[in-house]
């Protein structure tokens, strides 16, 4: 029998990090032209995973009366083993008999020497995953279903995580994203299993929105470098958080004021047409960006959480010299910085800054949305 092959794009947050934690708080996302690709084999009695970048050591999976039941306790697959657990659980309550498989993953989301770019690799092997299971057991998910599984494998491992990156990894193209309430989320797929939860009343709140990019507006990412961790960063400033003293509801509220006006300069227009985008829109979109670096800063000196590091400012910096709007991509702390350069700013001087201070332009482009291929 001939493989399944299924690819996943990266990600890179635009605006609204950390505010997107919170349920129904908007962000905007891209997904990029860089990929991870998962090849699904059938296998007789038991199941194995395999990547060259994640680990030398394949993983073995049976079932069990619980779920699946793996050969060794602490293995870096966490994503992939949810994302298989999810859709037993689903092939199950379907009726579906049950069948074993063999994964191959292969990462291009990491630099050659396997250092993490920050692009999103964690929702992008659910995703690939999800994808995978869904065309070997026929589940015939569609994309908004294969978001919904992808998203309970996600909060599985990370029980606060947005999902922003598993809907772009999904999508593909520009999305503005309100995340559901994952509490909300974990109690229904308790209570009623997981089928019942697809495309069910327990996702209110969840937008995923096609956006149409800045026309005259060129993306540009900088990468730092350093390897930085989301889980880390995100349970720090949720600790530096008292959600009782105020800064918090007003961080939220001008996060919203300023992603809602960079999801307006970025509004979707209507199929087919190339519309010719008012000036205005790429301004409104420039100073929404500034002022959300602004107020990840702020939110990083309240919280005491390095999210602009000395790099990331030096990437931002430079390019708000020459007139383009900068911040982190994500949770910050390394990783990447974002750019968005109006047409005419000297981007090759922003370039020979990087360069002198080991900021890496990587060069990406944006996926296309899914129904575009
Ligand atoms: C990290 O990639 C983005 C955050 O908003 C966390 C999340 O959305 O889950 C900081």
């Amino acid at each position: 029998t001939r493989a399944i092959v299924a690819r996943a794009p990266g990600k890179l947050f635009v605006a609204g990090e950390y505010a997107v934690v919170s349920p129904g708080e908007p962000s905007v996302l891209i997904a990029v032209d860089r990929y991870l690709t998962v090849s699904l084999s059938e296998s007789v009695d038991a199941g194995s995973i395999h990547s060259p970048e994640y680990s030398r050591m394949p993983v073995r999976w049976t079932r069990g009366q619980d779920g699946l039941t793996l050969d060794r306790e602490h293995h870096p697959y966490d994503y992939v083993i949810a994302a298989i657990e999810v859709s037993e659980r689903l092939r199950a309550e379907r009726g579906l008999r049950p069948r074993f498989f063999d994964l191959f993953i292969e990462s291009g989301l990491d630099d050659p020497s396997g250092r993490k770019f920050g692009l999103g690799s964690s929702a992008a092997v659910t995703v690939a995953t999800i994808a995978a299971i869904d065309r070997f057991y026929g589940f015939d998910l569609g994309t908004r279903g294969r978001y919904e599984l992808a998203m309970l494998a996600t909060i599985a491992v990370a029980p606060h995580a947005s999902g922003g990156d598993v809907a772009a990894s999904t999508y593909g193209g520009w999305i503005g994203y309100r995340s559901p309430d994952r509490d909300r989320l974990r109690a229904a797929r308790a209570e009623h299993g997981v089928a019942p939860v697809l495309g069910s009343d327990a996702w209110r709140g969840t937008e995923i929105t096609r956006l149409a990019p800045p026309a005259g507006l060129d993306l540009l990412v900088g990468w730092t470098g350093h390897p930085a961790s989301t889980e880390r960063l995100v349970s720090g400033v949720s600790r530096g958080t008292d959600v009782a003293d105020g800064a918090h509801t007003g961080f939220l509220d001008a996060s919203r004021a300023c992603v809602e006006d960079l999801w307006r300069a970025l509004a979707a227009s209507p199929p087919g047409t190339t519309p010719p985008r008012a000036a205005s829109d790429d301004a409104l979109a420039l100073d929404a960006i500034r002022r959300n670096r602004r107020l990840l800063q702020a939110l990083g000196a309240r919280t005491g959480v390095t999210i602009e590091t000395d790099r990331l400012r030096i990437l931002c910096d430079a390019a708000e010299a020459i007139g383009a709007a900068a911040k982190p991509s994500g949770a910050g702390g390394g990783d990447c910085g974002i750019v968005l350069a109006p047409a005419g700013a000297d981007v090759a001087g922003m370039l020979r800054v990087w360069e002198t201070n080991d900021i890496r332009h990587l060069t990406i482009g944006v996926h296309p949305p899914e129904g575009e291929h």
